[in-house]
């Protein structure tokens, strides 16, 4: 196959909808991002999906203590990872759910084949019971005495103190870290995948190229101790797929989760007309990339491939694991105030800082990675803003006040622009190794030899002297030329930067490609500050604030001025309106209407049509199942798409900003608010 014509489909694991995105996620997201970035700018048909992980144990009881359903939750985290992704500029090409239609219908598919192919068993597990709560509890959720070390208050599954791994029904005195009861054993029927099954195929497939070294080791001791059986059914309550067939037997959320990939994909090939068959069948010419962090190889690198092998789907080309990160060399704390979210970072911070010391700091491998906070500081203004940016401030002042923003018409010294120009072919290279901080380094030396050329010309001593302005412009057209090569090589880790330089250059966007021509005669656009240095001060703040966010509840990103107070009116009036708590039963898309939603409500009994102006803040699907308050007398309207039969009620400015109202758990359709 040749280069120009790959296809790529790229993911990064799919995070938690319990939680808020943090900096250590951001290893991950920045990496495939920066990785995308490249595929695209070399031209490649490249596209990169990721979703929220919205099932499991975990989200059920966070949504369960804070008085909502799992479905508002999830699509009140789903947008705050959005927002959080787009303001680090993470360029996905699709961002899903796993609680979607297209997930629900591949996994049914994928379980069904597997089972049509005696992957599936079924068999009576033993396991413990909260009698209290009424659900069995997963290892995480109950505590005790270690069985071997008798250590207090250790997990279900391994003991912190002395290392012991058991299974939960050994643990001395257990009690259920939900309610505090005492566990009882309890029986269940559950679903196994028959990983042992596909023992051979995996042998295979984890030494044929598709790993890198450390994991394959890795995958060797695990061969060792033997493939063995799946569990992936949990039993109600919980939130997830139903198993086709089943009452109350819910597919595991490690078995969504992967299939959610697809999902996601799906969702962008069914609104932008890809052909998803092309990517998914066995042969399929589309390579397939995983982005992961070390602690989840064994589902991506097992479990994965021998699901889609046994499923009649391709398995990927690659995974791509990552080490974890650390803070100052610790492990993230949040006393230490170095367990940093994602928002306050930005609240503090530029996005490309991180982006671009990520960048410096990662290569190939599944080593873990340090964030030292004084050679962060030290290391972007060294390199960005004393290196590259320093070149083009240097030289554009002359070029914009002097000679009207025109470069000169030719290069004085072609030879350096050439070695920079083929500097890219190492540099492609390494970027397409995941040999980020080696690129960065290469890409810093060309800035060094950028600013090294401008200190021997004194292009501004040139610029006083009689006669030798031309000069003194060719050197700085020179030096913005170099400029423009390194800002196309910094663009897959500085984005944002690389629009304005894209703007301040007045050239079209940059590609590699492009760049073997300089600008010569070339006008550009007034120049504009690029990058500033980082604050010392702003990283303290950060550290404040992320301790104190410990306590504090999350504030809205900004507030809006309140909208003033209408006009005072009698209880009468109030009593008139009659408000209603409703079950969003459907919420569609309506033909033809770029702000409505259609809505069918249930009363407690009775149905109501509603439409709503409401999409561009809710996803229908995030909708269908969650309470509501209504307005029931309202006259019905008629409207271009039929009759609204009421109204929904929801707060805010509106556009992306707009609320729906929730009654508290416990209240019932058809009740009325008073
Ligand atoms: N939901 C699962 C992944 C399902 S993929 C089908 C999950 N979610 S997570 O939110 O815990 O993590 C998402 C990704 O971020 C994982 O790849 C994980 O390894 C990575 N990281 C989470 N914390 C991290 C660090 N502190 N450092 C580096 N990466 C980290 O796992
Ligand atoms: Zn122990």
């Amino acid at each position: 196959m040749s280069d120009s014509s790959r296809t790529l489909l790229v993911t990064s694991a799919l995070p938690y909808a319990n939680g808020p995105i943090h900096i250590g996620h951001l290893v991950e997201y920045i990496q495939t991002d920066i990785w995308v970035r490249f595929q695209k700018l070399r031209g490649h048909r490249c596209h990169y999906v990721c979703a929220d992980d919205a099932h499991g144990t975990p989200i059920m009881l966070r949504a369960q203590a804070e008085g909502i359903t799992p479905e508002a939750l999830i699509e009140r985290v789903g947008r705050e990872h959005r927002a959080d992704f787009a303001d680090f500029h993470i360029g996905f090409d699709n961002y899903h759910s796993t609680h979607s239609a297209e997930n629900r219908e591949l996994a049914e598919t994928i379980f069904e084949r597997l089972r049509e192919g005696g992957h599936i068993s079924t068999r009576t597990i033993t396991q413990l019971y909260d009698p209290e709560k009424g659900m069995f509890l997963p290892d995480r959720f109950i505590k005790g005495e270690c069985p071997r070390c008798g250590a207090a208050d250790q997990y279900g599954d391994s003991c912190e103190a002395c290392g012991a791994t058991y299974s939960p029904t050994e643990l001395k005195n257990p009690v259920s870290a939900i309610s505090g009861a005492t566990p009882v054993e309890k029986e269940s029927l559950h679903y196994f995948f028959r990983l042992q099954d596909f023992h051979d195929m995996l042998r295979e497939w984890t030494r044929a190229g598709h790993l890198q070294e450390e994991v394959r080791n890795k995958l060797g001791e695990w061969f060792e101790e033997g493939l063995r059986e799946w569990d992936i059914s949990r039993d109600a309550p919980y939130f997830g797929f139903r198993i086709p067939g089943t009452e109350d037997k819910y597919f595991y959320v490690w078995l969504d989760a992967p299939i959610g990939y697809m999902a996601s994909f799906k969702n962008l090939c069914e609104r932008e007309g890809i052909d998803f068959d092309e990517y998914w069948k066995p042969g399929s010419e589309a390579e397939l990339y995983h982005f992961i962090g070390k602690d989840i190889i064994y589902f991506h690198a097992l479990f994965w491939p021998a699901m889609l092998h046994g499923a009649g789907f391709r398995t990927p080309s690659a995974i791509f694991a990552h080490g974890f990160l650390t803070v100052d060399g610790k492990k993230m704390s949040k006393s230490r105030g170095t367990f940093i979210k994602a928002r306050t970072y930005l609240d503090h911070l530029n996005p490309e800082y991180l982006r671009y010391y990520f960048a410096a700091k990662l290569g190939s491998g599944i080593d873990d990675i340090d964030l030292n906070l004084e050679d962060f500081v030290q290391r972007v203004n060294s390199d960005l803003v004393g290196k590259v940016v320093n070149i083009a401030s240097r030289c554009a002042g002359f070029i914009n006040k002097r000679c009207k923003g025109r470069l000169s018409d030719s290069l004085p010294d072609q030879e350096l622009y050439d070695t920079f120009v083929r500097a890219g072919e190492e540099i492609a290279r390494l970027y397409e190794a995941r040999e980020f901080g080696h690129a960065m380094r290469e890409i810093m030396t060309l800035a060094d030899r950028a600013n090294q050329y401008i200190d021997e010309q004194k292009p501004w001593v040139l610029a006083k002297q009689e006669g030798r302005e031309a000069e003194a412009q060719a050197v700085y057209s020179q030096g913005l030329n170099l400029f423009r090569v390194l800002m196309t090589y910094l663009a897959p880790v500085l984005p944002a930067m690389a629009e304005n330089v894209k703007d301040f250059l007045n050239i079209p966007p940059m590609t590699w490609v492009n760049i073997g021509e300089p600008l010569n005669g070339h006008t550009i656009a007034p120049f504009r500050p690029l990058m500033t240095r980082v604050e010392e001060s702003a990283i303290e703040a950060m550290l404040a604030a992320s301790r104190e966010s410990l306590e504090a509840t999350p504030a809205p990103a900004s507030a809006p001025a309140p909208e003033p107070i209408a006009p005072e009116i009698g209880f009468e009036d109030f009593a008139r309106i009659d408000l209603r708590v409703a079950r969003i039963v459907r919420a569609e898309q309506v033909e033809g209407a770029d702000k409505l939603l259609r809505l069918t409500l249930d009363l407690g009994g009775e149905t109501r049509n509603v439409f709503a102006g409401i999409k561009s803040a809710y996803d229908p699907e995030a909708l269908e199942g969650r309470l509501t308050v209504m307005v029931a007398n309202l006259a019905p309207r008629k409207m271009r798409f039929g009759v609204s039969e009421g109204m929904v009620l929801a707060a805010g400015p509106g556009g992306s900003e707009l609320f729906i109202l929730s009654p508290d758990a416990g209240a019932e359709p058809g009740m009325r608010v008073k």
